[in-house]
């Protein structure tokens, strides 16, 4: 094996993709998560799906705020670099319990990063989202782009992005590298790992889904005045698989010395509407999508889509799929898995 990886949230929708690109990439990964919003069963599928590999793939049940426990996982095994994902993204539910949401962030990155430098682990990649560019005044968004934070969710991101520089500024022995997610969606083609969101979904692409399995009668179409090509709001959704490589490119760019603490934008640097994606799940999955013409989502940006120069330069990576594979895929998921990991609710006691 090449290296050893710590991936923390490694059972959850990009954690478990991720995994997977790093076992195939010849890496031996550890998974921390505590499966607060994930299931076992993304691991085990995860090691299926690596074959021989999966042998390099290890579990650890833990909670990243427990420091004792991250400490003897530090103390039995030597890793050259952290992916930390693990984190509660869920927008609404950041506005209802921020507290939570800062508890679990904050404390859990906080505790990460001490026990990785009582260890000597100083190479980190970092889960950031687009949300730190707001409601952008214009787009394609540059990694230059003036910051803020518009909830709760997108101010742990962002004060977390914070702590990496002050922690990389301090002692320059870190190697930080902060990914700005865009929008991503789809799963692994095999359909045996996806998203699985507990309740009602937020996001398009899961809601999407739910309503060509039956589960949801129609999608509400947030916004239809927007000022963009069929008046809906347009994203850069980016494939799950695009991304879970981005993170294998970090990996690599970790080895120069010289590279402090640096920020990439990882997105397609294309914009879709809401309407434009669900002609194409239409077409991928051969199910009417009913649609209910609704107002603006509160808090929604119009247009919001990357400008993946620096990455394409710098981490020599570029996104390789479409939104016709990204549903394609998504289908797949779907169709073999409609309720997810799990089973569906029981309804015969009532
Ligand atoms: P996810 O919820 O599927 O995965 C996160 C995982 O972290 C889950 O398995 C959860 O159980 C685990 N976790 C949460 N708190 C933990 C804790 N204290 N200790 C241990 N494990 C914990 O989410 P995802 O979509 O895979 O997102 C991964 C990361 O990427 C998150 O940090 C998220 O904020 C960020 N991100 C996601 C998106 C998106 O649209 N999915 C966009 C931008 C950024
Ligand atoms: C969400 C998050 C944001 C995160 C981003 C990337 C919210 C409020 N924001 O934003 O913090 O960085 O994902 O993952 O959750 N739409 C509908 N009907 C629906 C759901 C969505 O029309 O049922 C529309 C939205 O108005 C938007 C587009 O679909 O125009 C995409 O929405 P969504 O998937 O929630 O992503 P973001 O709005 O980018």
């Amino acid at each position: 094996m090449e290296k050893n990886i710590l991936v923390t949230g490694g059972a959850g929708y990009i954690g478990s993709h991720t995994v997977l690109q790093l076992l195939l990439g010849g890496y031996a990964t550890a998974v921390v998560d505590n499966l607060d919003n994930s299931s076992p069963v993304a691991i085990r599928r995860v090691k299926e799906l690596a074959g021989d590999h999966g042998r390099f793939l290890t579990f650890h049940q833990i909670d990243l705020r427990d420091k004792p426990a991250l400490e003897r996982l530090f103390s039995r095994t030597k890793f050259d670099a952290v992916i930390h994902f693990a984190g509660l993204k869920a927008v609404g539910e950041s506005v209802e319990k921020p507290l939570l949401y800062y508890n679990n962030n904050l404390f859990g990155t906080i505790t990460l990063l001490e026990v990785m430098a009582a260890h000597g682990c100083k190479n980190l990649v970092f889960s950031s989202s687009a949300t730190v560019y707001g409601w952008p005044k214009v787009v394609p968004c540059t990694e230059e782009f003036p910051l803020s934070a518009v909830n709760p969710y997108g101010r742990t991101k962002l004060c977390i992005e914070d702590i990496c520089r002050d922690v990389q500024h301090a002692d320059p022995e870190w190697r930080i590298i902060l990914l700005r997610y865009f929008n991503p969606v789809g799963t692994h083609p095999s359909g045996h790992i996806g998203e699985d969101p507990c309740g009602i979904p937020n996001n398009l692409m899961p809601y999407i889904q739910q309503v060509a399995v039956g589960r949801l009668p129609h999608l509400q179409v947030y916004g239809t005045d927007y000022n963009t090509k069929d008046g809906t709001g347009v994203r850069d959704y980016i494939h799950v698989v695009d991304l879970a490589d981005g993170h294998i490119s970090a990996l690599q760019k970790l080895d120069d010395p010289k590279i402090g603490c640096e920020v990439y934008n990882l997105g397609t640097g294309k914009g879709t509407t809401v309407l434009e994606m669900v002609a194409a799940f239409e077409k991928a999955s051969g199910k009417k999508i009913p649609l209910v013409m609704a107002g603006r989502r509160p808090g929604d940006a119009e247009i919001v889509y990357a400008s993946t120069e620096k990455a394409e330069r710098e981490l020599k990576w570029k996104a390789k799929y479409g939104i016709e594979e990204m549903c394609r895929d998504q289908w797949s998921w779907a169709s073999k898995n409609p309720y997810g990991y799990g089973s569906p609710p029981d309804t015969s006691q009532s």
